[in-house]
């Protein structure tokens, strides 16, 4: 696993962005899967910068969906689907066509979870997956004590993650209980794992995600066992770090060509 310690979260958005951008520039399809929340909008908005620019073609980069609510209305402005559409997809001048998620409105969940597992293999795989980590270690909704080898499935939001989703609705109660993620298993299957985490409040879900042992209970240590798990932190969220000096060496020495 490598470790990259940032400034800050522009800076972080700005390095994620450039990768994203040398990925597509040697595939231009490349399946990129995102992640919603407030950490990686720094990401997509200099993305979109570097895509208006002309500094990057991403007219035919697919993008896909890392998890959903369970039971929101169709068109739900805060359902992952619109999200998605809203900082992502139609920022990059990408259509729906190319955008995957699963259904969340799915009348049968465990089918169209399934459903969603499938497409995304069909589809290639995800070339680059961006996480971000919740304050408990979870990736996507993989809550603690996700089985490390899960698929795409339902999942019931803890108390912890539905406060601090609270933010996004007009009231904390309207926070859906269930929710589909893609599994450890299935985000593991990407071919680059790239997290991103910004300040204090992530500081100890990095510590024990990084430097922890591999445990369910802290979900997003699941990166130990990818063989590129790239984690991006700003100096807060890097606070609780004890090999930090070491991430940032080996950084400063890293070669430029060889990117994260
Ligand atoms: P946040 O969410 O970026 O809004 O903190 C991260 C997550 O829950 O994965």
């Amino acid at each position: 696993m490598e470790v990259v310690i940032v400034p800050d979260a522009v800076a972080g958005g700005e390095l994620i962005a450039e990768t994203i951008a040398a990925l597509l520039s040697r595939k231009p399809g490349a399946l990129l899967g995102v992640a919603t929340g407030s950490t990686p909008l720094p990401v997509y908005e200099a993305l979109a910068a570097k895509a208006a620019s002309g500094a990057v073609d991403v007219s035919r980069a697919r993008i896909c969906q890392l998890d959903e609510y369970v039971g929101l209305p169709a068109g739900h402005p805060e359902s992952y689907r619109s999200v998605v559409l809203r900082e992502v997809v139609r920022p990059l001048g990408l259509g729906e066509d190319a955008f995957m998620g699963p259904d969340g409105a799915a009348g049968d969940i465990a089918a169209a979870c399934a459903e969603y597992d499938r497409a995304l293999a069909e589809a290639g795989g995800v070339d680059l997956q961006l996480l971000g980590i919740g304050t408990d270690g979870h990736i996507g909704f993989n809550e603690p004590c996700s089985s490390l080898a899960s698929r795409t499935r339902i999942k019931t939001l803890t108390r912890q993650t539905r406060q601090d989703n609270a933010r996004f609705f007009d009231s904390p109660e309207e926070v859906p209980h269930h929710v589909i993620t893609q599994g450890i298993g299935t985000i593991l299957e990407a071919r680059h794992l790239v997290l991103l985490a910004t300040g204090e409040a992530k500081a100890e879900a990095v510590a024990l995600a990084v430097e922890g042992p591999l445990a369910a209970v802290v979900p997003a240590s699941a990166l130990q066992l990818h063989p590129h798990a790239t984690v991006v932190v700003d100096e807060a969220a890097a606070s609780g770090l004890k090999l930090a000096d070491y991430f940032r060496d080996t950084y400063a020495a890293k070669p430029q060509w060889q990117g994260i």
